[in-house]
């Protein structure tokens, strides 16, 4: 097995957040949190970041770290090719290749929306129909929304290509601080917009009678997309982790900045919905209809387009290289390929099927299973099953299957953080009880779900 190159500390916490911050921060936890309940669902959501989604982070950085291999080989050293669990790593190459081929989409939006409000499509005159108009016509377009999608496909595969240090980490490390400074700069300007407050009552005031299970599930879900869980992101970037960075720190620390964007992103969007009387439920279309309605009419709104956009465009990019390095640390660690050719078949794999989900919405839109056309089939299926049944062999080898020292001995950094061992307790006991229920429940329904 070939010797991969190792992150330094800073990049190690920049290219996991990278990996974590992207589409569900940026449009779907603003809306989740309006729809179902505001505080009340955010006290759900942390709630379940923290007791459920963090042990799991946690339980993917021991297997990754403790490997140092990608995830077929870490699941193989690390029970010595016993049982499932010598080949189980494929459902996670093939989950992140699922994932990135629809995600890339999505990123080609982004892209030609970056182009667009680069050329101030988005003019002060220009109506709401012709919004809906203009992206209604380019999703269901051939070619505009294949060259988008087949672009951002270039794109992620070039940095992915570059390697570690050179591509993922440079990357990340620069991406992420200025897309932080970004969304705070937006969420400023958009707090003295008038009548933003409305918009910061509809995500925050508590609305304790909409909670019910659907929402405990929903917060949940989200939690572990938000984090990139159950895909084998975490255990492949952890195994490019030095083994003298302290996990616990660094798990903690990520879970907190996935959280923090989510929350700002939510202000920077959800105050300026409300402050031009829009519908803050539109899903999708919030961000490529209402959003350019809302940037062709407030002031300098032209330079807030191509900021947004170009923010939107970075987090997405984080994510899908991370999606990338998964089924290429595979091939290139496994197979013994070079990282270009590695490279280059993740990258087709994406294309064949990325170009499905992207024609889904057009000249395809009639192929459908249980009412869910390419696109949504390929979402429900990894987001739905994949997924979770990733996160769950997940916990139950960390869980069950690892020795108990093993698991402490990652954690606590070799006995040199000692003080981490309440944490370790309290982690541990987590991932045994409370983490495979939980995701047994969300499995049941995703099943409901999808049926
Ligand atoms: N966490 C990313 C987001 O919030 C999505 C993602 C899922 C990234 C799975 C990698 C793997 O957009």
């Amino acid at each position: 097995m070939k010797k991969e190159e190792k992150f330094g500390k800073f990049g190690a916490v920049m290219a996991m957040a990278g990996s974590a911050v992207g589409l569900g921060n940026m449009w779907r936890f603003p809306y989740l949190l309006g729809e179902y309940g505001g505080a009340a669902f955010l006290m759900v959501y942390l709630a379940c970041a923290m007791l459920i989604a963090l042990p799991i982070f946690a339980c993917e950085f021991v297997i990754g770290r403790r490997s140092g291999m990608n995830c077929m080989g870490a699941f193989r050293a690390l029970s010595d090719g016993k049982g499932i669990w010598g080949g189980c790593g494929m459902l996670f190459v093939v989950t992140c290749t699922i994932i990135l081929s629809f995600y890339s989409v999505i990123g080609g939006w982004s892209l030609e929306y970056f182009f667009k409000a680069c050329t101030f499509t988005f003019h002060e005159g220009i109506s709401s129909d012709e919004l809906s108009g203009i992206f209604s016509g380019f999703v269901s377009s051939i070619w505009p929304s294949l060259t988008g999608f087949l672009m951002f496909v270039w794109l992620t595969v070039y940095i992915v290509r570059k390697g570690i240090k050179s591509g993922i980490e440079r990357f990340g490390k620069v991406a992420m601080p200025v897309l932080a400074l970004i969304v705070v700069a937006i969420a400023v300007y958009v707090f003295m917009l008038p009548g933003s407050l409305a918009g910061y009552e509809y995500m925050f005031k508590a609305d304790f009678s909409k909670l019910n299970g659907s929402v405990i599930l929903a917060a949940l879900g989200q939690s572990f997309f938000s984090l990139s869980l159950g895909c084998g992101c975490i255990i492949t970037y952890a195994s490019y982790v030095s083994k003298k960075d302290d996990m616990i720190k660094h798990s903690i620390g990520i879970t907190v900045i996935d959280i923090i964007f989510a929350l700002i992103s939510g202000c920077a969007i959800m105050p300026a919905v409300f402050s031009f009387g829009l519908d803050p439920q539109a899903g999708p279309s919030l961000v490529y209809e209402t959003l350019p309605y809302i940037f062709s009419r407030m002031p300098f709104g032209g330079i807030v387009a191509i900021v947004f956009f170009g923010a939107l465009l970075v987090a997405t990019v984080t994510s899908s290289i991370s999606m990338c390095e998964v089924g290429v640390a595979y091939l290139s660690q496994e197979r013994g390929y070079s990282r270009r050719k590695s490279c280059r078949i993740i990258g087709l794999c994406t294309i064949l099927l990325g170009s499905l989900c992207s024609l889904s919405f057009g000249p395809l839109s009639h192929l459908t299973l249980m009412g869910k056309n390419i696109f949504d089939m390929c979402d429900s299926l990894s987001s739905n099953l994949l997924m979770i049944a990733g996160a769950l062999l997940t916990v139950y080898f960390v869980g069950w299957k690892m020795k108990r020292e093993d698991v402490y001995d990652e954690m606590v950094g070799r006995g040199t953080a000692k003080s981490h061992a309440p944490f370790f307790k309290c982690i541990y006991f987590l991932v045994r009880y409370v983490c495979p229920a939980a995701i047994l429940v969300i499995f049941i329904q995703g099943l409901i779900d999808m049926l």
